[in-house]
């Protein structure tokens, strides 16, 4: 099967299995950096970490265009209701949704959920099998502790981590997450999107994980 990873820009991604599709954090007609447009983009689930416009994006426009499932915070999809969207699984930390992928379940994320000033739940990491891979993306967050028994429960060979400092964890800290969660790669996201973020990811050393930078636009293929 195997699983397909492409870099959509700032954090978002589509995976695929080859059959299935699925979209994290889908911003895109704001986003400078954007690999592709949200009229592009076809998917089966779309997956939000949280609320911030920079992750929520053009989620009620390709939802609505594609009739994909939002996998997403209970707040969120109750805002998505009201948004005309009604394929919807709402979920919350500890929990997991069976796809007819594999699964999605909800992570700790230290962070803080709005949208328009409206409180969204509270803010996500995801974990995600698909195509016999195990994919934690760490949402936009602190570094904590905990990311350690992530990494001992659901063994992510692969996983995504916010670098880009100010509103998440910078380098540094993005390193010793990266050395808690034990995924053989590590692929940093939420930089050079803006200049209030870091610009580059030259700082970013995980001691155990092999850095995976990708362009917007890349694919990385694991079989
Ligand atoms: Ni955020
Ligand atoms: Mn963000």
């Amino acid at each position: 099967m195997g699983l397909e990873i492409t870099f959509l820009g700032h954090s978002g991604f589509r995976l695929s299995d080859g059959t299935h599709a699925l979209v994290i954090d889908p911003f895109l007609s704001d986003n400078p950096v954007a690999a592709m447009s949200a009229e592009q983009i076809e998917c089966d689930y779309i997956a939000l970490t949280h609320g911030h416009a920079d992750h929520f994006g053009d989620t009620v426009e390709i939802a609505r265009r594609t009739n994909a499932t939002v996998i997403a915070a209970f707040e969120i999809c109750n805002f998505l209701g009201e948004r005309g969207v009604t394929r919807v699984e709402p979920g919350n930390h500890g929990g997991r949704i069976q796809t007819d992928f594999g699964w999605v379940a909800f992570t700790q994320a230290y962070h803080s959920s709005s949208y328009e000033g409206r409180y969204m739940g509270m803010p996500a990491g995801l974990v995600i099998s698909m195509g016999g891979h195990t994919f934690y993306h760490a949402g936009d967050t602190d570094l904590f502790s905990d990311m350690q028994l992530i990494g001992e429960i659901y063994h992510p060979d692969i996983t995504a981590v916010p670098i880009g400092d100010r509103f998440t964890m910078g380098p540094q800290l993005a390193a010793r997450a990266c050395d808690l969660i034990g995924a053989a790669t590590a692929i940093p996201i939420h930089y050079r999107t803006f200049n209030l973020l870091l610009q580059d990811a030259s700082e970013f050393k995980p001691r155990t994980a092999t850095v995976l930078e990708l362009n917007p636009g890349d694919t990385h293929r694991l079989t």
